[in-house]
C-alpha cells in the first residue's frame, strides 16, 4: 500500500484518541518493557574489552573493536610542535566553544581544532530545547530528582548537582550573548515540558535551538579570534614522561600532513558516536560523530563509563528514505502529538522517558502493530496534524518550522500528514569519567560534553545534553586556563601507545584495525595530495 494509504488510519481515528485513556506502567512493566525491548538489553550486540582501562567491561561490538584499535602512530613519529598553547580544545560544538571562550576569557592562549567546520556537531542539530529551572515553580532540586530518575538511579551525583546548580547562570550568559530564547506574551522567558520531566524547563528557540545557540558561539569564537584549526583531525594525544598529556597530533584533511600542537591542557569535546550505526541502527547525529575522543582517552588510560548504555530517540524519520534517522523533536510530542500503531491506537504515554517509549515503538513494530513501507522499513506514526486540531491552525508552521522545512523538501506537509517515525541512535550516555572540573583520571586531559559520561546515568533527559555542555565546557575552559598559568609546557611523547600496544599483542587484538574513525566508511574517499610526515 502506498504511504498515503497508509496515513488514513491515524486521520480516521484522530477525535477518537483524543479521549482514549493511555494503558499506565508500573515500574515493573517498565522494567520489563526496557529489558524485553530496548537495544541495550540485545546481549549479542555486546562483548566484553580485552584490555586497557575498562579490561572487562561489556560495550557494544563497533566501540569494543575501536577502543582496542591502533593508533596510526609509528614510533619514531617527529613530535617537533607546530603550534604551542596553553589550552588545546578539540571539538568545534557547544562544547568545545564553550571550552575555548571561557579558557580565553580567563587569559589562557587557546587553540581550538575541529576535523570539519566550527560549528559542524550534534550541538547545531538539537532541536527541543535546553533544560533550565527557571520558571518561579522549578528549581534546581526538581531538575536533580527529574533527571536522577530519567536516568535509572545511576548518575554521578556531584556531576548531576553542579549542572542543574549553574543552569540558571548559563541562561544568563547565553542571553547576555545575544541567544534569542523564545519569550511569552509578557516577555518572559517560555518553558516547555520534556518526556520525563515533572515541571516545564525547556528554553527554546522555535524547533532550532542548537542551531541559534551555536550561531551566536560561533560569531563569539570569530570575535574573539580564537586560533582555529578545521578540518584538523585528532589521531593521537601526546603523553610527558609522568604519563600526564601534553599535546595531540592532527591529520590535516585539507592537505593530507600531520599538526603536532603542544598544550599545557587539553580538552576533548568530540561529540557523540552515532555514525558507528551501532547495531546497525540508523542516526540523527552529525556526520563527524564517530567516537573519537573515546578511543583517544582510552588509549591514554582514561577509565570509561555506562558505555554499554546508548540512547535511541523514539522519533527518527523512516519516510521518506532522504531522512532515514533524521530527528524528528520529542517537542512535537511535548505538544501533544500521539504515537500511534497499524490499529490507530495510542500505546505509551508519549512523554515518558525515552527508554520507555522506545521500547514500546520496537514492541509494536515485532508483534505485527507497525506500518510497513514499500521499501521494507517499519515505524509508527507520529499524528503531527493532531497539533493544529488541538492547539488551532498554524501551530506546526509557527512551533515547528525547521521540520516542516526538512519534510516540505520532499513534498510532505506534516501539519496535514503524519509522519512515520522509528527510534534512531541519538546520544552515547556514557563516555569517559570525569570530575566536577571535567577531568579524567589522566592529569591535564579534559572531556567535556556528550564524550564525558556519568552525568546522565543510563538515559538522558530531553534537553540535558544542551545544558551539560555549556556547564561542563566552561567548568574545563576555566579549570584549563587557570592550571597553565602555574606550570610550564610538558614534554611531548607517544610513550603511552608502548604499553598499550604490548597489551594488544597479548591478546592479538590489533586485527589491522586503526582508530579513531574520523568519518564514516561511506565517505567519498578524496585522493591523497601529500605523503603523511
Ligand atoms: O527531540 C529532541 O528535540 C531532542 C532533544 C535532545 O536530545 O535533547
Amino acid at each position: 500500500m502506498d504511504i498515503h494509504a497508509l496515513q488514513q488510519i491515524v486521520h480516521q481515528t484522530r477525535d477518537a484518541r483524543r479521549k482514549q485513556t493511555l494503558p499506565k506502567f508500573s515500574p515493573a512493566d517498565r522494567d520489563q518493557l526496557i529489558h524485553k525491548y530496548h537495544p541495550d538489553f540485545r546481549e549479542r550486540a555486546y562483548r566484553p574489552i580485552r584490555f586497557g582501562p575498562n579490561d572487562g567491561d561489556k560495550t557494544v561490538l563497533e566501540l569494543a573493536t575501536l577502543l582496542e584499535g591502533d593508533s596510526p602512530i609509528a614510533d619514531g613519529f617527529d613530535l617537533t610542535a607546530d603550534h604551542t598553547t596553553d589550552v588545546l580544545v578539540v571539538g568545534g560544538g557547544g562544547a568545545g566553544c564553550a571550552a575555548a571562550l571561557h579558557a580565553h576569557a580567563a587569559g589562557a592562549k587557546v587553540i581550538l581544532a575541529t576535523k570539519l567546520r566550527l560549528g559542524d556537531s550534534n550541538s547545531v542539530m538539537a532541536q527541543g530545547g535546553m533544560q533550565i529551572s527557571v520558571a518561579p515553580e522549578d528549581s534546581p532540586v526538581t531538575h536533580f530528582v527529574d533527571t536522577l530518575k530519567g536516568g535509572h538511579m545511576q548518575n554521578d551525583h556531584q556531576l548531576l548537582k553542579v549542572m542543574v546548580e549553574e543552569g540558571p547562570s548559563i541562561a544568563k550568559w547565553l542571553l547576555s550573548l545575544g541567544v534569542l530564547f523564545d519569550r511569552d506574551a509578557d516577555g518572559n522567558l517560555h518553558v516547555k515540558k520534556g518526556g520525563g520531566s515533572s515541571k516545564p524547563r525547556l528554553l527554546t528557540c522555535s524547533d532550532y535551538t542548537g542551531l541559534e545557540i551555536m550561531r551566536v558561539l560561533k560569531d563569539e569564537v570569530l570575535n574573539q579570534n580564537i586560533q582555529l584549526l578545521e578540518f584538523c583531525a585528532a589521531v593521537e594525544l601526546t603523553s610527558d614522561e609522568k604519563g600526564n598529556c601534553t599535546g595531540a597530533i592532527f591529520k590535516d584533511l585539507d592537505n593530507h600532513r600531520h599538526v603536532v600542537v603542544a598544550a599545557k591542557s587539553v580538552i576533548l569535546a568530540t561529540g557523540g558516536i552515532g555514525r558507528l550505526h551501532i547495531q546497525g541502527f540508523p542516526t540523527s547525529n552529525h556526520y563527524g560523530a564517530t567516537g573519537d575522543g573515546l578511543c583517544l582517552a582510552y588509549r591514554m588510560g582514561a577509565k570509561l563509563m555506562h558505555i554499554d548504555t546508548f540512547q535511541y530517540h523514539p522519533s527518527g524519520a523512516v519516510y521518506p528514505e532522504q531522512l532515514i534517522g533524521a530527528l524528528v523533536t520529542e517537542g512535537i510530542r511535548s505538544e501533544g502529538g500521539h504515537l500511534v500503531n497499524a490499529k490507530g491506537e495510542r500505546f505509551v504515554n508519549e512523554l515518558d522517558t525515552r527508554d520507555v517509549v522506545s521500547s514500546s515503538i520496537i514492541r509494536e513494530c515485532e508483534e505485527g502493530r507497525g506500518i510497513r513501507t514499500m521499501s521494507g522499513r517499519i515505524g509508527v506514526w507520529l499524528d503531527t496534524p493532531l497539533l493544529d486540531a488541538e492547539h488551532g491552525p498554524g501551530t506546526v508552521e509557527k512551533h515547528f518550522p525547521a521540520m516542516m522545512l526538512q519534510f516540505e523538501r520532499f513534498g510532505i506537509d506534516i501539519s496535514k500528514d503524519p509522519v512515520l517515525i522509528y527510534p534512531t541512535l541519538h546520544y552515547q550516555n556514557g563516555g569517559v569519567k570525569i570530575d566536577t572540573n571535567s577531568e579524567t583520571n589522566v592529569k591535564h586531559l579534559f572531556v567535556a560534553g556528550e564524550a564525558s559520561g556519568g552525568l546522565h546515568g543510563r538515559n538522558r533527559l530531553m534537553g540535558n545534553s544542551l545544558l551539560d555542555l555549556m556547564v561542563f565546557g566552561r567548568r574545563s575552559g576555566l579549570t584549563a586556563a587557570a592550571r597553565a598559568a602555574t606550570m610550564p609546557q610538558g614534554k611531548l611523547t607517544v610513550g603511552h601507545l608502548k604499553g598499550f600496544r604490548a597489551e594488544a599483542k597479548k591478546h592479538g587484538s590489533a586485527g589491522g584495525v586503526v582508530s579513531p574513525m574520523i568519518l564514516p566508511p561511506y565517505t567519498r574517499k578524496e585522493p591523497e595530495r601529500m605523503a603523511n610526515s
